[in-house]
């Protein structure tokens, strides 16, 4: 190991099976860093002294997923956006200090300004399905790039409420029944539970409502062309898919870490498509 060498790492229990590894270890290549990105399998009663000793375990940062991202969020000093947001999955030693931030909502827009740009010039009104941890770094973001109106579809109606309650009047709570009403007037769909994913529900969405210049977004991603998708895609509607979010929500950490910001590229794309799931 080099003097330079600098490393980062996925947290999580369990953590074996993280595509991370691939997604970091592309751009460390593809730039000819002096880095390395490991899988770090740790369990919840050795997270805090595990996380608050990162350099002395060889690492200037890390992802944090689950079950660990509460407590990432406590031990750490969290940036504005993962204040909003409320969780934290990323960390980065800034001298002594461990600062966190959120990288889903950069993630979602990122993956959107790749597939549709110009998006958000022309999406007033966007529906988010869920109201889950990832729907809130999304209607978070739609918020930051100035959309005036995200209804917040869910089951449990008091979790919509909840994010109205602390993202403000932008933010509107609806029920599964109000989704054909909403979908008329809606520039841009994304569903954000985890309806849709192999062995879990069905998504079971009626896209008629929906106008022609529509925009679809996907959270899940094994498959990666989610019965949501191909009926978007039935219809001519442009879609985005849960892969190319994972692949730009990972562009700041890698920045954080190595000190480049790295470009997601459809080489990259293949390899991990590569390794998810047909069916
Ligand atoms: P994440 O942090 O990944 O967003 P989560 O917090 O468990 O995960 O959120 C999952 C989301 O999918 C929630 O909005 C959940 O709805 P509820 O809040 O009503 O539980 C939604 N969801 C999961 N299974 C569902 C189902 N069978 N029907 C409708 N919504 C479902």
């Amino acid at each position: 190991m080099s003097s330079s060498m600098r490393a980062a790492c996925v947290i999580g229990y369990p953590a074996k099976h993280s595509r991370s590894p691939t997604l970091h270890g592309y751009w460390i290549k593809r730039y000819g860093i002096d880095g390395d990105y490991r899988i770090e399998e740790i369990a919840p009663e050795n997270f805090d002294t595990f996380v608050t000793n990162l350099a002395g375990h060889g690492y200037v940062g890390a992802n944090v997923t689950m079950p660990h991202k509460d407590a990432a969020f406590r031990l750490s000093e969290p940036d504005e956006k993962a204040r909003a947001i409320g969780a934290a999955n990323t960390l980065w030693l800034d001298g002594d200090v461990l600062r966190a931030t959120n990288t889903d909502g950069d993630g979602f827009v990122g993956s959107l300004d790749a597939a549709a740009a110009g998006w958000d010039n022309r999406v007033n009104n966007a529906v988010v399905l869920g109201a889950g941890g990832a729907s809130r770094s999304i209607v978070y973001a739609l918020l930051e790039r100035g959309i005036s109106k995200v209804h917040v579809v869910n089951r449990t109606l008091a979790k919509a409420e909840a994010t109205r309650d602390a993202y403000g009047a932008g933010v509107e709570p609806a029920q599964w029944h109000d989704l054909p009403a909403l979908l008329k007037d809606a520039g841009l769909l994304i569903n954000a539970t985890s309806l849709g994913m192999y062995g879990h529900g069905e998504l079971d969405i009626d896209l008629a409502p929906l106008g022609g210049d529509a925009i679809i977004s996907d959270i899940v991603y094994v498959p990666l062309k989610t019965p949501l998708l191909a009926a978007a895609e039935a219809r001519g509607l442009t879609t985005s898919n849960g892969l190319q979010m994972l692949l730009h929500q990972a562009v700041r950490g890698f920045e954080l870490w190595f000190g480049l910001r790295p470009e997601v590229t459809l080489e990259q794309y293949d390899l991990m498509a590569a390794d998810i799931p047909k069916g």
